[in-house]
């Protein structure tokens, strides 16, 4: 009878998502940490997740960053999936242009031959600009559609790592490490209790927003976002599923 899980990953899988408090984990075997590939199994593993759940029509809202940048050759044009249109889930920040949503959400595109929306705004926009700007049609159409999107996939990062990358003030930094700041996900900023503490300030899908989408896929592995994963379930929804490899998920069990 050999019915034995011999990498004990799936008891793990289930261990992990009890302490999270969610319904489904995946881990890949791995760290990427110790080794950068392991990203590619996690892209796969995501990719395959949302061939499953996606269903024609459906808006998907994605964010940028390297982990989520990784499905994109797992993705293919199939029925369901070229009838999708990917949504920038935040404007453009930084200079990392190959990483970010707005790129990202037309090479998803075109890898399904599907359809996409970008957001293109200044960031510190004052608060008269934002409003003038959010009501230009093409900014409009993005920001009603994050009312009704069915799929969120994202990334999580470390509150460091993300800050440093947005090349953040030195005020900026200060509150962050005032404030204990663990991790980061879709432009919000929490701590280990996974209370908000900061917000960037360009415009991108509200908390509230992703929490209302009836699918999230959140994709992070590495050792070193252990915390800040285990901090951003405790305010993630419930329908949140996580993708994620070894290094986190060990990290995570043994802490606890
Ligand atoms: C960003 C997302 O683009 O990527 C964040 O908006 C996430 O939510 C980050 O924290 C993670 O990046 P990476 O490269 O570590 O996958």
């Amino acid at each position: 009878e050999v019915f034995q899980d011999l990498s004990g990953l799936s008891s793990k899988e289930k261990k992990l998502a009890q302490l999270l408090g969610i319904e489904k984990v995946i881990i890949v075997p791995g760290d990427v940490d110790v080794d950068e590939s392991i990203k590619q199994h996690l892209g796969n593993e995501a990719a395959l997740f949302l061939m499953n759940i996606a269903k024609k029509e459906n808006a998907v809202a994605i964010t940028g960053g390297s982990t989520i940048a990784s499905l994109t050759k797992f993705l293919s044009p199939t029925k369901t999936l070229n009838t999708l249109t990917f949504v920038a889930a935040r404007g453009s920040f930084g200079n990392e242009m190959n990483l970010q949503a707005n790129t990202l959400v037309s090479q998803f595109a075109s890898q399904c031959g599907a359809d996409f929306r970008t957001l293109y705004l200044p960031e510190n926009l004052s608060a008269a600009a934002y409003a003038t700007m959010s009501e230009e049609p093409v900014v409009k159409e993005v920001l009603d559609m994050y009312e009704q999107i069915d799929i969120v996939i994202h990334g999580i990062g470390t509150a460091k790592d993300m800050a440093n990358r947005r090349h953040s003030s030195e005020e900026i930094l200060h509150l962050l490490h005032e404030k204990n700041a663990i991790g980061e996900a879709f432009g919000y900023y929490f701590d280990e209790f996974g209370e908000v503490i900061y917000r960037i300030n360009t415009i991108g899908i509200q908390l509230n927003q992703v929490k209302n989408s009836p699918h999230i896929i959140a994709v992070a592995g590495g050792s070193m976002k252990a915390k800040a994963i285990q901090a951003y379930f405790k305010m993630a929804a419930k329908q949140t599923t996580l993708i994620t490899d070894e290094g986190a998920a060990n990290e995570i069990l043994q802490s606890s």
